[in-house]
């Protein structure tokens, strides 16, 4: 994983729930790539998340100080892991 994906995970503790190929409390890093965001739409998921999208699993608590910056940062890593 690339440092600033790093650090923006570790700033809002993202892989709590988070992990490579498994589940944890929420879908996989692996899983979440497929669903290919945009940043924006990233960013929007992160400050008000939608849990229908994701029907077999709790819901994500909102994180409100998500920025459009860090959104970016992750969705285009999202995109590398993509296969
Ligand atoms: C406390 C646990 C928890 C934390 C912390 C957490 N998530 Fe999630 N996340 C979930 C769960 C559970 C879901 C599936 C249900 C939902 O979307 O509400 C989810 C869903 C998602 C989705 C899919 C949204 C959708 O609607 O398709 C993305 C992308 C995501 N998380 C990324 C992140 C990122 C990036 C962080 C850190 C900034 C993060 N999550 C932090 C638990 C968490």
């Amino acid at each position: 994983m690339p440092a600033e994906v790093k650090r923006v995970m570790g700033k809002y503790a993202c892989t709590t729930c988070h992990a490579p190929q498994v589940r944890l409390i929420g879908p996989s890093w692996q899983q979440l790539a497929q669903r290919n965001y945009t940043p924006r739409q990233l960013a929007a998921l992160m400050r008000k998340p939608q849990p229908e999208n994701w029907p077999d699993y709790p819901p994500m608590e909102p994180i409100p100080t998500f920025t459009n910056a860090d959104a970016k940062i992750i969705a285009d890593w999202l995109k590398q892991i993509q296969n």
